[in-house]
């Protein structure tokens, strides 16, 4: 049986690639990942001793808005109730920190064969599309 721990911002841009690559490869750049974790609200990893097998983190404005991003399961260790760790992890960050007796929005985007695990916890999806435009910097 594995022997899994969760642990709050500890993943590291190395740890985020490799999970990156396990399920989608192209990760992007070191540096641009170092950022990105910097300035994310939160972070949450599954561990199975010393490895890290899963994980996930939360952007946005702590008051009005949180969005989901990179929830990854390694595929070796997916449908044994890891994504619902990193899901609860997440939505009990809100609900202790967020702005105490307000609704707020938690957002994320999911490719349609993922619907049906995000809708597990509450999502449903509305007639707005994703617009996405990747832009280069000088
Ligand atoms: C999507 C993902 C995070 C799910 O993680 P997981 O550990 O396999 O999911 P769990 O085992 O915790 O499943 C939780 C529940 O969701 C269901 N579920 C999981 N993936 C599902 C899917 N693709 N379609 C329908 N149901 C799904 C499970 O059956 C389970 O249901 P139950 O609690 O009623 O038994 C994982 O498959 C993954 O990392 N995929 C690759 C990366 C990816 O696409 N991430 C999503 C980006 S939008």
């Amino acid at each position: 049986m594995d022997n899994l721990t969760l642990k709050a911002d500890a993943f590291d841009a190395d740890d985020f690639i490799a999970l990156w690559n396990s399920v989608w490869g192209g990760a992007p750049s070191r540096e641009q990942v170092s950022l990105a974790l910097e300035h994310s609200i939160f972070r949450i990893g599954v561990y199975d001793g010393e490895q890290i097998v899963a994980m996930a983190r939360m952007i946005g404005d702590l008051g009005m808005c949180y969005y989901i991003k990179d929830v990854v399961v390694r595929p070796e260790y997916q449908g044994r109730g890891i994504g619902r760790m990193l899901m609860d992890a997440l939505l009990k960050y809100i609900r202790e920190n967020g702005v105490s007796g307000t609704d707020i929005a938690v957002e994320l985007c999911a490719m349609p064969d993922k619907m049906p695990f995000y809708e597990k916890f509450g999502f449903r999806a509305n007639e707005a599309r994703r617009l996405r435009l990747m832009y280069r910097a000088e």
